[in-house]
């Protein structure tokens, strides 16, 4: 049983599911939490895939307690009825923790796809570092996306099933990247003009250090004719107000409804450079040799930064301001990061994943 509700979950999981479809070693059976609605749907019509169950968790603002006790008592039903072998649960999300602790209680077996991500800082992302901590405490099979997750596994005491598969982010890539893609978002970009693709959503970002980073970047763009922003702003409207009180009357800033994910890859495969503080964003833009400005202070992806394709600049003004400028106009700053190696896997996690899974299987 795969359970995922969010976007990222959905764009990770995606092609696990459809690898599960395609292998009669197994029956799959795909529960989404509905932690996210619209953002979520555009990534099963994507992938093609139509969940057995869908909880339907999501309310407007809603709350992390919310958000686990109404994945708890909706799956948990479920759970009793399929009797899965193992549960899969991907990440960092609330709702997938709650599926992992419904899954403890009811003594199923958990497969954590993506394990081992760690900042070790409890409040960045917030709840996201313990969200990860507790699914890795409780789960039974570890898909480390790195050696250095699966380091981090064996520092938090988890020694036994732990596979190192690559992240599955890379697998999505090979579902959506289209050479000879368009999108009418490109025809308001200014002919010759170069595109920075932004997005920001993080809890911990939400409100003041937001507000200074979108004050910074359009600092920066504002004084340039030959750059364009394309922001498609996510949905939570704690981030749609800010966006639009800041950026919104400014020629130099698209903002956008979110993208189904087919759009997303190939206008990030178009840009020049990528700001974000988003997690997914941080594994796939080095697949594309996209530079990443991190809008955040911790990462739990370090090979990014170690490679060197990933730079963490923060969300102070001053920083923003000198880091966006620096890459804009050093090409050899600039080259260094885009020819950087993509350290998070070669397209194959899901078939790992499957096979580390019909191993334990073969055991028990
Ligand atoms: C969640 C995850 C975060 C992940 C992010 C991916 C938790 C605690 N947070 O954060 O780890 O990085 O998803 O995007 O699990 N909304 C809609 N439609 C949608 C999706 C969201 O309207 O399709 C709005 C709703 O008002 C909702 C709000 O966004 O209440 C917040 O959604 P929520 O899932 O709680 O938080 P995210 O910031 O999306
Ligand atoms: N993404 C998308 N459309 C968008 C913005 C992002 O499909 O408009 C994809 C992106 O390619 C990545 C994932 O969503 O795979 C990241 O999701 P998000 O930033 O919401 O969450 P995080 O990865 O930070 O948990």
């Amino acid at each position: 049983m795969t359970v995922f509700g969010t976007r990222p979950e959905g764009i990770k999981m995606g092609p696990v599911v459809k690898a599960l479809e395609h292998d009669d070693r197994f029956a799959s059976v795909v529960v989404s939490t509905g932690q996210h609605a619209e953002m979520l749907q555009q990534v099963l019509d994507v992938f093609q895939i139509t969940p057995d169950y869908d909880l339907k968790i999501m309310r407007p603002r809603q709350t992390l307690t919310g958000i686990t006790i109404e994945t708890m008592t909706k799956l948990e039903p479920i759970i009793k009825k399929e009797l899965p072998d193992i549960i899969l649960v991907h990440g960092d999300t609330s709702s997938a923790y709650a599926a992992a602790l419904v899954a403890f209680y009811n003594r199923i077996a958990i497969g954590h796809v993506e394990a081992g991500l760690r900042t070790w800082d409890k409040y960045s992302p917030y709840p996201e570092e313990m969200n990860r901590q507790m699914i890795d405490d409780l789960a039974d099979l570890y898909f480390a996306p790195t050696q250095t997750s699966a380091k981090n596994l064996t520092m938090g005491n988890h020694h036994h099933g732990i596979t190192v598969t690559g992240n599955t982010a890379i697998d999505a890539l090979k579902y959506t990247i289209n050479r000879s893609y368009h999108h009418q978002v490109l025809d308001e970009i200014k002919p010759g003009n170069k595109v920075i693709l932004l997005t920001m959503h993080r809890r911990e970002n939400w409100g003041q250090p937001m507000e200074e980073t979108f004050k910074a970047i359009k600092a920066v763009v504002d004084q340039r004719d030959d750059i364009d922003v394309i922001y498609p702003v996510h949905l939570n409207p704690k981030v749609q107000t800010v966006a639009q009180k800041i950026l919104g009357n400014d020629s130099h800033f698209h903002l956008i409804s979110p993208l189904d994910v087919v759009d997303f890859h190939n206008i990030m495969s178009k840009a020049l450079l990528v700001m974000s503080d988003s997690g997914g964003v941080q594994e796939e833009a080095p697949a594309l040799h996209k530079p990443v400005l991190v809008l955040r202070n911790t990462t739990e992806r370090p090979e990014g930064v170690e490679a060197g394709t990933l730079k963490l600049i923060g969300n102070q003004y001053n920083n923003v301001v000198k880091e966006l400028s620096l890459l804009l106009d050093d090409q050899v700053e600039y080259q260094k990061m885009s020819a950087a190696k993509n350290p998070y896997g070669d397209g194959n996690a899901s078939e790992r994943i499957l096979n580390a899974i019909a191993e334990w299987a073969n055991k028990i």
